[in-house]
C-alpha cells in the first residue's frame, strides 16, 4: 500500500498522543501514522483499541533516549512528518526524578530532531517536525491581567517545565542553524478521556468514587487553565497542516479555574452522578503540603492561533467536564488496571510522605 505521507507520532499510547493518533488515523487515511512509544508507566495501548487494526497504522516499541534504534526506523520509514509528543509529563515525579525528564525531553528530542536533519538533508520540501509543549515554559503568572503569549520570555520553575523549554531551544535552534522545517505549540492544562490518575482531575475523580482523601496541595490557591483534550488534538492538526515554518502557536481554552474551585465542581458532579447528597464528596478534602516551586497561575493567550489559523475550542468546560466524567464511569476498568499496578504504590508512598 502507498501512503501520501508517512508521519511518525511519538508518544501516542499517552493521553494526549491517543487522541492526536486516532484523529489522524481515521480522518487522513492517505496517510501511514507510525505511533512511537516506549509504553512507560504512562503509555497504554488500550487507548487505541479501536483503531489498532486500521490499514494505516502501525505500532513501533521503542525509546527516544536510543540513539540507534531512533535512526533506524527513521532510516526504515522515511517519514515525511513528526509529531513530538513523547515525554516524561508529570511535574511532581520530575522533582523526584530530574534526571529522567532530561533524557526523555532533552536527549529524546535531540535523537528526533538529528534523525529528522539526516534523512531530510537532501529535500526539505513538504516536511515538518512539530514539538508539542507546554505553557509552563513560561513560568508562573502573579498578575490577573497577565497572559502567555508567544513572545513571553521562558522562564521554567519545575524540572519538567525546565526539560521542555531545553526541548523546544533545540527544535529552535535546529530551524534557524540546520534550517529544519519546525512548528513549536505550547499549551495549558489538558483533561479529557484517557488522562492517566495521577493527575488532578482524573485523580479526584477516583478518588471520590471510592471515597478517598482528595489531597489539594497548598491552600488550593493556584490556577489552571484547562482545555478539552479533543480540542488540543484539533489544533495540532491545523498548525501541523497550516502553521507557518519555524512558527509558534500558544493553544488554550481562556478557562481558567482555581484548583480548589475545580474540585469543588467535581465534587457537586459526582455526588450527583453517584445519587450521594450534595455536598457529600466535599467532605473527602484533604490539604496536604504544598508542591516543592509550585506555580501560582498559567493562562494563555491563543489569539494568534484563533486569528491565523481559524481554530477555536468546539465545546465549553461544562460539557467537556461531562463528557470525561462520563467517560471514567464507563471505562472504571481502565483505571482499575492501571491502579492496581506499580502506579498505586508510588501514589500511596507521595502521598505518606506527604
Ligand atoms: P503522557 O505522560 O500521558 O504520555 C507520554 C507518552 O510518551 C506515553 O505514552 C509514554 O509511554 C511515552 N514516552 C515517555 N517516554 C518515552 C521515551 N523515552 N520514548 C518513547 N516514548 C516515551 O503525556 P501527555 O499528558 O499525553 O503529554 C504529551 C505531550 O504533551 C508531552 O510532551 C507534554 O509535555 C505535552 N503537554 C501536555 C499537557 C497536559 O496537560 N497533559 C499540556 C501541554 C503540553
Ligand atoms: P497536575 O494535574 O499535576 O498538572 P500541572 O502540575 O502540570 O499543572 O496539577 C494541576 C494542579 O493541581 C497543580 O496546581 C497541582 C494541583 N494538584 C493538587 O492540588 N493535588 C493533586 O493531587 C495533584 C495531582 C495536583
Amino acid at each position: 500500500m502507498s501512503f501520501e505521507k508517512k508521519i511518525c507520532i511519538t508518544g501516542g499510547a499517552g493521553f494526549i498522543g491517543s487522541h492526536v493518533v486516532r484523529l489522524f488515523v481515521t480522518k487522513y487515511p492517505q496517510y501511514q501514522i507510525v505511533n512511537l512509544d516506549k509504553l512507560t508507566y504512562a503509555g497504554n495501548l488500550e487507548n487505541l483499541k479501536d483503531i489498532e487494526n486500521a490499514p494505516n497504522y502501525v505500532f513501533e516499541k521503542g525509546d527516544i533516549v536510543d540513539e540507534n534504534f531512533v535512526n533506524q526506523l527513521f532510516g526504515k520509514y522515511q517519514f515525511d512528518g513528526v509529531i513530538h509528543l513523547a515525554a516524561e509529563s508529570h511535574v511532581d515525579r520530575s522533582i523526584t526524578d530530574p534526571m529522567a525528564f532530561v533524557k526523555t525531553n532533552v536527549i529524546g528530542t535531540c535523537n528526533l530532531l538529528n534523525a529528522a536533519k539526516t534523512i531530510w538533508k537532501d529535500n526539505k520540501e513538504g516536511k515538518r517536525f512539530y514539538h508539542v509543549s507546554t505553557d509552563e515554559v513560561y513560568g508562573e503568572l502573579h498578575n490577573p491581567e497577565e497572559f502567555f503569549l508567544e513572545t513571553t520570555s521562558y522562564d521554567p520553575r519545575s524540572p519538567y517545565s525546565a526539560s521542555k523549554a531545553s526541548s523546544d531551544h533545540f527544535v529552535r535552534a535546529y530551524h534557524n542553524t540546520y534550517g529544519l522545517p519546525i512548528l513549536v505549540s505550547n499549551c495549558s492544562n489538558n483533561y479529557g478521556p484517557n488522562h492517566f490518575p495521577e493527575k488532578l482531575i482524573p485523580l479526584m475523580i477516583n478518588n471520590i468514587r471510592n471515597s478517598k482523601p482528595l489531597p489539594v496541595y497548598g491552600k488550593g490557591e493556584n490556577v489552571r487553565d484547562w482545555l478539552f483534550v479533543k480540542d488540543h488534538a484539533r489544533a495540532i492538526d491545523v498548525i501541523f497542516h497550516e502553521g507557518t515554518n519555524g512558527g509558534t502557536y500558544n493553544i488554550g481554552g481562556n478557562n481558567e479555574w482555581k484548583n480548589i474551585d475545580l474540585v469543588h465542581l467535581l465534587c457537586d458532579i459526582m455526588d450527583q452522578k453517584l445519587g450521594k447528597a450534595a455536598g457529600t464528596s466535599r467532605g473527602l478534602i484533604t490539604y496536604v503540603k504544598d508542591r516543592a516551586g509550585h506555580d501560582l497561575r498559567y493562562a494563555i493567550d491563543a489569539t494568534k492561533l484563533m486569528t491565523e489559523l481559524g481554530w477555536e475550542p468546539s465545546v465549553t468546560f461544562e460539557q467537556g467536564l461531562a463528557q470525561t466524567v462520563d467517560w471514567y464511569f464507563d471505562n472504571w476498568d481502565w483505571i482499575d488496571n492501571i491502579t492496581s499496578g506499580s502506579y498505586e504504590k508510588y501514589y500511596q508512598e507521595m502521598y505518606e510522605a506527604s
